[in-house]
């Protein structure tokens, strides 16, 4: 099966995909997104990324998506593109028209895009290592609650990540709190309570962090959405990552140092159980 694509209403191979080049989406990166990890074919915590995605087009005031017709490519794509575990990328932009900086004229189509794509085995050896993290400095802008098109801030700082050696970059604010991964939420175990950044416009909501937290108040571990700084996090026994194609992992290294013994700890061990034990009741339940 091809890694397929969905535009404005039509499924097409990927490579036979296009968008004009008036689109806002490529222009001024003016429009949102989501990212959906399917499992067996069906796109899994869908609901979830559904009132999330409608939150980001009330954000950017983008009107005019049919949201039942989005929910449908999702599970069109997870069926059609057939993989076991998939990749399902969808964008709505402000849709074409000449460049111009104010909003388009009222009645304009959004454009919605989506793709599946295959996702490997889970890298075990790279799981029981755990992660590589630098620190930086977040320079992104104000509504990073927000998931938008505009990634420019993430993409640099990954890059910056990258080129430091790291396998992600973990954002700091100026007055030293820790906000969220590049592409991740962050949550640093102190005292053996896993605080994370509360939510506000630092920091997206991120749909593996909101379950980490239910998954913790159900299996006794407990969670405070709390502010941290950089000095505080140096001294965690333990720091993972969330995101939905990073799932939950464990940070062994932070700017060099080791975090804790430098193994992934127990907690982490004990959500990532928890997490795969939800995969697989999704799995199961056809729901
Ligand atoms: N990114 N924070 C940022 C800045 C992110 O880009 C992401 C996810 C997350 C985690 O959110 P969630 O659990 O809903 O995936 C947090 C996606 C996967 C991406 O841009 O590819």
């Amino acid at each position: 099966m091809p890694e397929l694509a969905y535009v404005n209403g039509e499924y097409l191979p990927v490579e036979k995909a296009f968008v004009s080049i008036d689109d806002r989406g490529y222009q001024f990166g003016d429009g949102v997104y989501e990212v959906v990890f399917a499992f067996d074919r069906r796109p899994y915590l869908l609901h979830e990324h559904m009132v999330r995605l409608e939150r980001s087009l009330k954000g950017l005031r983008i009107e005019g998506v049919d949201l039942a017709e989005v929910d449908e490519v999702f599970r069109e794509l997870a069926k059609r593109g057939d993989f076991p575990r998939a990749k399902l990328y969808l964008s709505i932009s402000r849709g074409v028209h000449p460049r111009d900086h104010l909003f388009p004229p009222k009645g304009t189509k959004p454009t919605v895009v989506a793709t599946v794509r295959p996702i490997g085995e889970a890298d075990m050896e790279m799981i029981q290592r755990g992660l590589t993290c630098v620190t930086l400095t977040d320079f992104r802008w104000g509504r990073c609650d927000l998931k938008t098109l505009n990634l420019l801030g993430n993409v640099l700082l990954r890059q910056e990540s990258f080129e430091k050696g790291a396998d992600e970059g973990i954002l700091v604010g100026s007055d030293g709190v820790v906000r969220e991964g590049t592409a991740s939420n962050v949550f640093a175990v102190l005292d053996g309570k896993a605080y994370t950044h509360p939510l506000n416009n630092f920091i997206l909501p991120g749909i593996t962090r909101d379950l980490t937290i239910r998954l913790a108040e159900k299996i006794g571990i407990e969670v405070v959405e709390e502010t941290f700084t950089l000095d505080h996090m140096r001294t965690a026994e333990e720091i993972f990552l969330t995101g939905t194609i990073a799932e939950l992992v464990a940070v062994t290294t932070l700017d060099g140092e080791a975090v804790g013994d430098g193994k992934p700890g127990p907690i982490i061990g004990r959500l990532r159980d928890a997490y795969y034990e939800d995969v697989e009741r999704f799995i199961k339940s056809g729901d």
